[in-house]
């Protein structure tokens, strides 16, 4: 014989809800991905498939930071949009590039008020829209290294706090660090997409960030990691870790929380999570159509991710979400 059992005891009154809290979200757990662009004037352009969210000219990225800072979080992660592509990739390391002139307009206004993390890829800059040269089908991994290392280095010239490699190319991570600690940019921090999966949920990334195949393979599946994989993701880590990251992400979000929990009970270092375009577009538009509660779905979905274990969720709701937890 038991007393009654009343799980409501812990839930009819909203302190005692309160109280036993155990995991929340603050804005300090955010980081908004944004896109620049080259060229833009005065204005942003909206992004269709992303709605609220736009391309950013230099004057209206800074606007935007501003607005980031102030409402407590921590770092944004600049995506560059260049006006010219070519084979190599060339505008992704070009100290003028769009990328460092962005880091070099938030910095003078912001300084240490916000930290600036840049995406290191190739993807967004080649003519064929991969994330490293090609010959024919094949994807060269080898030849994309140093390039990577060289956008970096330029990255932390231009002031930011923060890089990440996305491109899931072997050997980038160690490639970087030697590279920035050769120049002098020990403190620089390298948060890798250490495992990220070829997934369907990048979709709308391709029309903010102006990136699509042309030449060679029509998709990501011979570097990005396979769906159907766990215990990969343990060994990416491990590698990544051993070439220097500090932080490791996993992409996407919320199809992958198992992966989440699984790398933040093995590996004692600060977890990301990427919350991907689709995934937004996803609830944006659910919530557009009245199907679902659009605040309500996206405090749940961040908060899943953070029970899952991720430290820090990159996110296109970043500013909302900031806003509904303040
Ligand atoms: C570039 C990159 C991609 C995303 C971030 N960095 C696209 C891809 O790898 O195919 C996707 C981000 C998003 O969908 O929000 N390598």
């Amino acid at each position: 014989m038991y007393p009654e059992i009343r799980m409501r005891r812990l839930r009819n009154k909203p302190l005692v809800r309160k109280m036993i809290t155990e995991y929340s979200l603050s804005p300090s757990n955010f980081i908004l991905p944004i896109f620049v662009k080259e060229g833009l004037e005065e204005d942003s352009t909206p992004i269709e498939s992303m709605p609220g969210i736009s391309q950013h000219s230099l004057r209206s990225l800074v606007d935007e930071c501003h607005q980031v800072s102030e409402l407590g979080i921590p770092a944004v992660m600049l995506f560059g949009v260049p006006k010219k592509k070519d084979a190599m990739g060339s505008e992704a390391y070009n100290p003028e590039g769009i990328v460092p002139t962005a880091v070099r307009a938030i910095k003078e206004e912001l300084g240490d008020r916000l930290m600036v993390a840049c995406d290191v890829c190739l993807c967004g800059y080649t003519d064929h829209g991969h994330c490293a040269p090609i010959d024919g089908e094949n994807i060269l991994n080898d030849q994309a290294l140093e390039l990577y290392a060289k956008a970096s280095l330029e990255y932390a010239r231009a002031g930011a706090d923060i890089v990440a490699p996305s491109d899931m190319m072997d050997g980038r991570v160690g490639a970087i660090r030697n590279k920035l600690e050769q120049e002098g940019f020990q403190d620089t921090i390298i948060i890798s997409y250490a495992v990220k999966f070829a997934s369907s949920f990048y979709g709308p990334f391709r029309e903010a960030a102006e990136s699509s195949f042309g030449a060679g393979p029509k998709d990501r599946k011979s570097h990005q990691m396979d769906p159907s994989n766990l215990t990969q993701a343990f060994r990416e880590v491990e590698l990544d870790l051993e070439e220097g990251a500090d932080i490791v992400m996993v992409k996407p979000a919320l199809p992958y929380l198992d992966v989440i929990k699984a790398l933040s009970t093995r590996f004692s270092v600060p977890l990301a999570a990427y919350q991907v375009s689709g995934e937004y577009a996803m609830l944006k538009a659910a919530s557009q159509n009245g199907w679902i509660d659009g605040k309500e779905s996206m405090l749940e979905t961040l908060l899943a991710i953070r029970r899952a274990g991720a430290t820090m969720i990159l996110t296109y709701f970043a500013k909302e979400a900031a806003e509904a937890v303040k």
